[in-house]
């Protein structure tokens, strides 16, 4: 495949030299652009002999070729790697005086990024809002990774790992992330993702209203997809990388709702029976047992077609690990050293629905975020439904002793223009009952 290397100016473009590497040894035919800041970093030369092809920076060489739109037009895709937090202004800008900027504004081909940068740079709400566009555009982004930056400093802003990349790249050049086909057997959890998807795609069919004698039936009818609980990411048979939710705040949400005279159909993402039992005899109701990010999202596609509102309470793990072992890893075979694991980052699958919606469709995000403060919380809320483009982010405090296990919660429902609409709390329960509440006067103005 014809895949065009964007370098920009970072010290991470060292690391670019393996991803080239990479790239050539799997077949690709690599053209690396590197912007004038790059060369500083690593010269032509290497760029030359790596991808055994000549560089240029300049839209004024080769000009018969009209190379500055060329190189986008033939790409099938386009990688920036290292993106530095310059490089993202400009991608946003559609800034085009060098030949990274024409090759980026000339080509329909997929774009790759992988931001690299120090930490404020890459919160600073200038570069949160610029991978906000760019995301919603349908650029696709890796890493960055928190960790060792340069300097004393770490936290997210390291560049993804070439290997981390390259798999990336694959997957984009396959078309599993873009398009219908599927995704690589080797890149999802096995065997289980037909069984939900299936079970999803029933959708809501056959699901009876069952609206309870207490509550107004004001939603009779209306449908609305609900995830909860939170994924496990395979590592082998027997291990998985997870986290705390318990899945009792979306069981809530879907059980409200229901109440309300709602069909729903329930992605559950590894919840105990127990808190399920609040819903699994509801006729209303429709429980998918889900494993991994990769099955919610095969459901989540599944069902959200034939959704009047989808509601994404579920904690998916933002990485998977890259090669999930087909046997259990054993410690006599590791050679004495602690193995590392390499991650790749998963889809949003909520950004993926709201990029896909359909006319009229409700999106609802929950964050969950570590803060010291109120002002704090509301903060990162507005960046993160910025980001994902959604009408309404349900937005909570978490921590060692709070969020998770409890039965209690506050949720502070921002809508889409930033916002705050309502802040609902009390019993998980009556805290779905506040954000049912604002999704029922969301449907009802649509
Ligand atoms: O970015 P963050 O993970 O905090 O976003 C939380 C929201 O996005 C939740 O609604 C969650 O269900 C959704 N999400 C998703 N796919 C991911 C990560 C989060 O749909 N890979």
């Amino acid at each position: 495949m014809n895949i065009v290397l964007g370098v920009t100016g970072g010290i991470a473009a060292y690391k670019a030299v393996a991803l080239a590497r990479l790239l050539v040894e799997a077949g690709h035919e690599v053209h690396v652009v590197p912007t004038e800041d790059a060369l500083r970093f690593v010269g032509k030369p290497t760029w030359e002999a790596i991808s055994r092809r000549s560089v240029t920076t300049s839209v004024h060489e080769d000009v018969p070729e009209v190379r500055h739109v060329a190189l986008g037009q033939r790409a099938d895709l386009v990688v920036v790697a290292p993106a530095t937090a310059n490089a993202l202004a400009r991608m946003t800008a559609g800034i085009a005086d060098d030949l990274l900027g024409t090759t980026l504004l000339a080509t329909r081909a997929p774009v790759l990024v992988a931001p690299a940068m120090h930490t404020e740079m890459w919160e600073h709400p200038a570069t949160q809002d610029n991978v906000a566009i760019l995301r919603s555009r349908g650029v696709e982004f890796v890493g960055p990774e928190s960790g060792r930056l340069t300097g004393d400093d770490s936290g997210p802003g390291r560049m993804s790992e070439p290997e981390a990349i390259a798999v990336r790249v694959e997957q984009l050049l396959s078309g599993s992330e873009r398009g219908d086909e599927a995704e690589p057997a080797d890149l999802r959890a096995p065997e289980d993702v037909p069984a939900s998807e299936e079970a999803a795609s029933e959708g809501f069919r056959g699901l009876d209203e069952a609206p309870s004698a207490e509550t107004p039936a004001d939603l009779e009818g209306v449908r609305i997809l609900v995830s909860a609980g939170g994924t496990r990411e395979p590592i082998d048979p027997v291990r998985y990388l997870g986290n705390r939710s318990s899945g009792r705040q979306g069981v809530a949400v879907a059980a409200a709702a229901a109440d309300r005279g709602a069909k729903i159909v329930l992605l559950a993402a590894n919840i105990d029976d127990a808190v399920l039992a609040d819903v699994v005899s509801n006729p209303a109701v429709r429980v998918v047992p889900v494993g991994s990010a990769a099955e919610l999202e095969a459901a989540a596609r599944a069902a959200s077609a034939g959704a009047d509102a989808v509601i994404m309470a579920a904690a998916v793990a933002d990485y998977r690990v890259a090669d999930v072992a087909g046997q259990k890893i054993r410690k006599e075979d590791s050679g004495g050293r602690a193995p590392t694991l390499a991650l790749v980052e998963n889809p949003d699958i909520l950004a993926g629905l709201v990029r896909e919606r359909r006319p009229g469709q409700v999106l609802v995000g929950f964050a969950a975020e570590t803060v010291e403060s109120e002002g704090e919380l509301l903060e990162r809320g507005r960046r993160k439904l910025a980001r994902k483009g959604v009408d309404l982010l349900a937005v909570n405090a978490v921590g060692w002793d709070e969020g998770f296990e409890s039965s209690e919660n506050t949720l502070h429902l921002i809508g889409a223009d930033g916002s705050l609409v309502d802040t609902v709390g009390g019993t998980k329960r009556e805290a779905a009952e506040g954000l049912v509440d604002a999704v029922a006067d969301l449907i009802r103005d649509r």
